[in-house]
């Protein structure tokens, strides 16, 4: 993929082969080893700058165009604050009601609008494909915030962040994903992103709602194994990570199909009793019922870490992407 930052500062010299500079972020399968060691490797400077000093001005005079058309609490602020944390601005635009998107502007228009007053662009859509299509219009780099029930890459790196701070390396790992495996976008980035592991999967969801044929042909192809599953009581005693999810109903076109599954699974002190002492649970947020309230104090329980482990993985991101990391 060919560059887009073509103006080089004295400071950026320095940072252009990390292998982010002046890259879109779209896909997780843009990702190899070395890319991913060297972005948790930043991703942990940063929380050491931010647990220190509260921050740090690498991306002074850079603005950053947060464009969200799909509701967001995480992503959209983590970026924000990532930004913030880093000595950049941001235009904020999470009400696309109230920009000209609502008079009829397109995508292209309006990501060559953003492009000309900020720097790099990060774009949550409901189409799949959005943040490609966003990209092909801009100059500017644009990262993927989620493109409908394509991708969430960025979140499938804090979530790699996640397991590697609870567990301590990925390899030999078995990760049970539940819940909307059809519709979840957070566990095709993850699965696609996995695979540079030696991990085991296994798929636990309704029958409608099984993990797609795309996400399951890159398993194969990587020479993975993964057993699909209804149930989740039969294999939690031997799971490292399970990782769940909220059932999307935001995407059903049927809400009787949606009421039949919504309530499916449900993690709670009982499952947690039957689950590793060693173990972590995790869910991209925001949760419905899927997770009880009552497990949040189980050290197990990584959700929490997970959400603010995401504006240390975005502040790495937007500093490896714009040279300065
Ligand atoms: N926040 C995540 C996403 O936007 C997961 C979810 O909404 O359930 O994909
Ligand atoms: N995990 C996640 O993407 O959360 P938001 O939808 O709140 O951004």
């Amino acid at each position: 993929m060919e560059r887009k930052l073509k103006e080089v500062d004295a400071m950026a010299a320095n940072h252009m082969d990390n292998g982010f500079y002046g890259q879109d972020i779209i896909s997780v399968g843009q990702f190899d080893r070395t890319k991913l060691d060297y972005i948790l490797n930043v991703a942990d400077e940063m929380k050491v700058v931010v647990e220190r000093f509260g921050g740090v001005n690498l991306l002074q005079g850079k603005i950053l165009a947060n464009l969200f058309y799909e509701p967001s609490t995480r992503t959209s602020s983590s970026f924000m604050a990532a930004m913030l944390r880093l000595g950049g601005q941001v235009i904020p635009i999470n009400n696309v009601q109230y920009s000209s998107v609502t008079k009829g502007e397109s995508l292209p228009d309006t990501v060559r609008t953003l492009e000309s007053y900020a720097d790099i662009i990060v774009i949550r859509h409901p189409e799949v494909g959005s943040a490609a299509t966003a990209a092909r219009y801009a100059g500017k780099p644009v990262i993927n915030a989620g493109d409908g029930v394509g991708e969430h890459p960025t979140q499938a790196l804090l979530d790699l962040y996640t397991i590697v701070e609870g567990l301590g390396e990925v390899g030999g790992l078995k990760v049970a994903m539940v819940g909307d495996l059809k519709f979840g976008r957070t566990v095709h980035s993850l699965t696609k992103l996995l695979v540079n592991y030696p991990v085991e999967f296994i798929f636990v969801s309704p029958d409608i709602l099984r993990m797609p044929k795309d996400v399951l042909d890159v398993v194969d192809a990587s020479g993975h194994l993964y057993e699909e599953s209804e149930d989740v009581h039969d294999m939690i005693g031997d799971v490292d990570v399970l990782y769940v999810t909220r059932v999307q109903k935001e995407r059903f076109t049927d809400l009787a199909e949606y009421d039949q599954v919504k309530d499916r699974y449900v993690v709670d002190p009982e499952l947690m009793a039957r689950a590793k002492e060693r173990m972590i649970v995790m869910h991209p947020l925001p949760r419905v019922n899927e997770i009880s309230y009552a497990i949040d104090n189980d050290p197990r329980a990584a959700y929490f870490r997970q959400m603010r482990n995401g504006m240390y993985i975005r502040m790495a991101l937007l500093a490896a992407v714009l040279g300065k990391a």
